[in-house]
């Protein structure tokens, strides 16, 4: 299965990815995460992103498309793969086209109001980019993953001014992928203002008509 999410800064794309790539037995390639990797590891790539990824501005294209085409190289990418926040501008949804086929591109809808709630509490785990939220998914003890006994961090974009720039910057650049692949017959729209496991299960149903 080769699926893209796409949908608004908070929607909920790597909650569910996260999920489904269970159910299809592909790997959930974030380019959000291999950025936020890149920039833990303090790679040359890293070192040029931070400051663009703090702001919530987008990576240039060239970049975000060259990064994208090495990982699906990878062998575990042959039998299918859930892109998560990539396409992001039609330049890159034209490259992607380029590489490989999909069989759809799953849109998260959630509100406004929603989206603002949803990022402003998340709070991740910086080693394993497990993530939370303080009302509706926190961990076992508060502020502490549940797994590593780390500190949760809030990631440097889900501050005020970023998330009014990332709207604005999805609102820009990446809505118009909407209609881009509705126009292809590809598009699937997902309500995602449910909980995580009913979204799942909407978007499991909606892929199989
Ligand atoms: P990226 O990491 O992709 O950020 P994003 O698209 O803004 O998506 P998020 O990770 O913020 O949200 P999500 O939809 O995955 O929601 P989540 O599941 O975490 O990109 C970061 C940056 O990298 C960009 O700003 C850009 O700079 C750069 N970049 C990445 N890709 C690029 C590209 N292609 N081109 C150029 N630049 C690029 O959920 C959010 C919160 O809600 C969590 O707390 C979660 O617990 C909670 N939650 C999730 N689902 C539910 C639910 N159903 N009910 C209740 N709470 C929920």
């Amino acid at each position: 299965m080769n699926l893209v999410f796409l949908g608004p800064p908070g929607a909920g794309k790597g909650t569910i990815a996260a999920k489904a790539k269970d159910v299809y037995k592909v790997p959930h390639i974030s380019t959000g995460d291999l950025f936020r990797a890149n920039i833990k590891n303090e790679t040359e790539l890293g070192k040029k992103v931070k400051a663009i990824l703090a702001a919530g501005d987008l990576v240039p294209d060239s970049v975000t498309i060259e990064m994208v085409r090495e990982r699906l190289k990878e062998a575990d990418a042959k039998n299918g793969f859930i892109l998560d926040g990539f396409p992001r501008t039609i330049a890159q949804a034209d490259a992607l086209s380029e590489m490989t086929g999909l069989d759809a591109v799953v849109n998260f809808v959630l509100a406004k109001e929603e989206i603002i709630k949803r990022l402003s509490g998340r709070r991740v785990c910086k080693s394993t980019g497990r993530t939370y939220h303080v009302l509706f998914n926190p961990p076992k003890v508060e502020g502490i993953d549940d797994e590593t006994g780390e500190p949760l961090i809030q990631r440097d974009d889900d501050k005020e001014d970023a998330i009014r720039n990332r709207l604005e910057v999805y609102e820009a650049s990446t809505a118009p992928l909407i209609e881009y692949y509705r126009a292809k017959g590809l598009l699937v729209d997902v309500d995602a203002s449910k909980s995580p496991d009913e979204v799942l299960s909407l978007m499991v149903k909606a892929l199989e008509k």
